[in-house]
């Protein structure tokens, strides 16, 4: 949610800058800045709508080395050019960008408004720019300015800031992420790792009370009330780099395709077929650990959370232990119980979601422990739990997450073999799970070879005022899944559903023609499914079916799309697969901005 992208060295900053905007563009979309200092002279450019538009206001060539840059998702304030970051200070001797809510901006906006001095913008970030430069004119160091407002703000932010008479960029970190980059004789700044990969594998994590100043040749690292700390380097995953579109269309595109190698990743290493499960080296459970366990939480946002819906049913058929699944925004503010006994799962893609953050945080404080199950490496939730696994999809850029649901998914099934070894799950079956899950890259091939009539059923879909998702079981939660795909990349209306509670509202929406798209594989809840197909048919809907192959069921739907059979346990990883397939050609065929649909942004860094 907003992108920072930060340099100083001794390159031309400008195309530094402007790629790695584009690189972090997932991250918000709406308007784009760039400021540059060379010597005496700041130069700012802004400009409404993607880092694309920027060449517009941009000169084809400057020759300052330094500069800072910005890609924002309006919070505060339209979209427009005034609101776009970089902010300046009344005076011109600060440039600030900022990610995160400044949730006292009023307070502040008034002391500014005593001091004779008014904000351009309508956001919450320019404040803080007039009130470093009221620093500096008190006389303090640059990291002093920026401390000292800091010490008064109350809310987010990953900042940086740039100044005119000064050489060194400050930046400060408390709740967004800010990552600094190591190079020879440069120093590189951005809110996540992708546009760093490039330049640099040296990294340094900044934390939550961080400052950093920094130079072209080094950085210092402080707390907010002046200690130094010592900034720890991490050297950065090679998979890192590996972030370009290729000759894939969209990101989302690629994403879907790769989910055959991302699952033989997440799953590499961590397979005991002869044991009949699977282990995942950072969820370090002893066996009394694991017999005392009284419950498990998941928690996740969004695609994350239908991931941990499929976790708790999958923990609590092999593991018998009773597990529940939470929407992270909801967890905190509604109470809830924490035994410090319970194992809390905290499921996110790019480690940096706020509201799955605040309900670590909750389980912290109430003497609960939280696991990751986290892509990016090194992120927020990673480094917060300090325990867990990382799901390997290697980096998701399309805003719709793909190839890191079927990971969460896989990790998760591992996780709950794990459990249920102790216990409740035979070897037999463990060794079945396990064998289908190696064998789901090769299925999922197999899929793309044969993908079916997609396009058909995009045609009932692309036309239709609403769809309805229906599954039972497993599918349920793959139901909601393939809504929330249509939804967020095609913007059509989506419902999804339980199967059987279909017949308990939803049927109400159903009229001649109507797509509805139901997702029954060969399980134990099959034949509840088709009386659900029966009853959607009677009244003229259209079904979308997703079977599995060579089952008769295929005859049910109007449109049906096959996928290769697999351990009913399994079902998830293959059927969520046309689903994606499904939205993605929908966007495309209505025109959408596939991977960066509209008021969306890849890291929801606000609650
Ligand atoms: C959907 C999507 C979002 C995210 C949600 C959680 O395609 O991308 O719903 O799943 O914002 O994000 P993470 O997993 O990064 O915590």
């Amino acid at each position: 949610m907003c992108g920072i992208f930060a340099y100083h060295g001794q390159q031309q900053a400008l195309p530094l800058l402007v790629e790695g905007l584009r690189r972090l563009e997932y991250r918000g979309y709406d308007s784009t800045g760039v400021a540059l200092a060379n010597g005496n002279e700041v130069v700012r450019f802004r400009t409404v709508g993607k880092v694309g538009n920027l060449h517009t206001v941009l000169p084809s060539d400057h020759p300052a080395t330094k500069g800072i840059a910005h890609t924002r998702w309006a919070t505060h304030g339209g979209v427009t050019e005034a609101n776009t970051h970089p902010h300046a200070s009344f005076d011109g001797e600060v440039q600030l960008v900022h990610n995160g809510i400044i949730e006292n901006f009023r307070q502040l906006k008034a002391q500014l408004s005593a001091a004779g001095i008014t904000c351009t913008s309508e956001t919450d970030s320019e404040v803080l720019a007039h009130h470093v430069a009221l620093g500096l004119k008190e006389g303090r160091s640059p990291e002093e300015a920026v401390a000292a407002v800091l010490n008064k703000a109350r809310g987010t932010w990953g900042l940086c800031v740039m100044f005119n008479a000064h050489d060194a960029l400050v930046c400060a970190r408390h709740g967004s992420p800010l990552i600094i980059g190591k190079g020879d004789g440069e120093m590189f700044v951005s809110s996540d790792p992708h546009p760093l990969a490039s330049h640099t594998n040296r990294v340094i994590y900044l934390e939550d009370g961080d400052l950093a100043t920094i130079t072209s040749d080094g950085v210092r690292v402080s707390r907010l009330g002046g200690q130094e700390v010592e900034a720890n380097v991490t050297v950065l995953d090679n998979d890192w780099g590996e972030s370009e579109l290729g000759d894939s269309p969209h990101f989302m595109h690629k994403e879907i395709h790769e989910q055959p190698d991302a699952l033989r990743h997440c799953i590499a290493g961590r397979v005991e077929r002869t044991l009949g499960k699977g282990h995942l080296g950072g969820m370090k459970l002893t066996h009394e650990t694991i017999v005392q366990t009284p419950h498990v939480k998941l928690l996740g946002c969004g695609t994350s959370f239908h991931a941990a819906e499929i976790g708790q049913m999958l923990i609590e058929n092999m593991a018998r232990i009773p597990s529940v699944a939470h929407i992270s925004s909801e967890y905190r503010s509604n109470e809830p119980v924490i035994n410090p006994k319970a194992l809390h799962l905290a499921i996110s893609q790019s480690g940096e979601t706020a509201d799955t953050i605040a309900a670590i945080k909750e389980i912290h404080l109430k003497g609960g422990q939280a696991f990751g199950v986290v892509n990016v490496v090194g992120s927020t939730i990673a480094r917060l739990c300090g325990q867990g696994v990382y799901i390997h999809s290697g980096p998701e850029q399309s805003v719709a997450s793909t190839k890191a649901f079927t990971n969460m998914v896989a990790a998760l099934t591992i996780f709950a073999t794990q459990l249920g070894r102790t216990g409740n799950l035979s070897r037999n079956e463990g060794r079945a799970i396990m064998e289908g899950l190696q064998q789901a890259p090769h299925l999922m091939e197999a899929y793309f070879d044969n993908p079916g009539p997609i396009d058909e059923a995009v045609d009932l879909l692309c036309n239709a005022k609403s769809v309805l998702f229906l599954g039972r079981g497993l599918s349920a939660p793959v139901a909601k899944e393939g809504a929330l795909k249509l939804m967020e990349i095609a913007y059509i209306p989506c419902l999804a559903y339980p199967a059987g509670e279909m017949k308990h509202g939803p049927i109400a929406l159903l009229e001649e023609g109507s797509p509805v798209v139901v997702i029954a594989p060969n399980d134990h809840v099959k034949a509840k499914t088709l009386s659900a197909i029966h009853e959607c048919r009677a009244r003229g809907a259209r079904i979308i079916l997703i079977h599995e192959k060579g089952d008769v069921i295929a005859e049910e739907g109007d449109v049906s799309i096959a996928v290769p059979a697999i351990h009913p346990l399994l079902t998830p990883l293959l059927t969520v697969v046309p689903l994606q397939l499904m939205a993605y050609r929908a966007a495309v065929k209505l025109g959408r901005d596939v991977d960066r649909p509209r008021n969306l942004a890849k890291s929801v860094t606000v609650e």
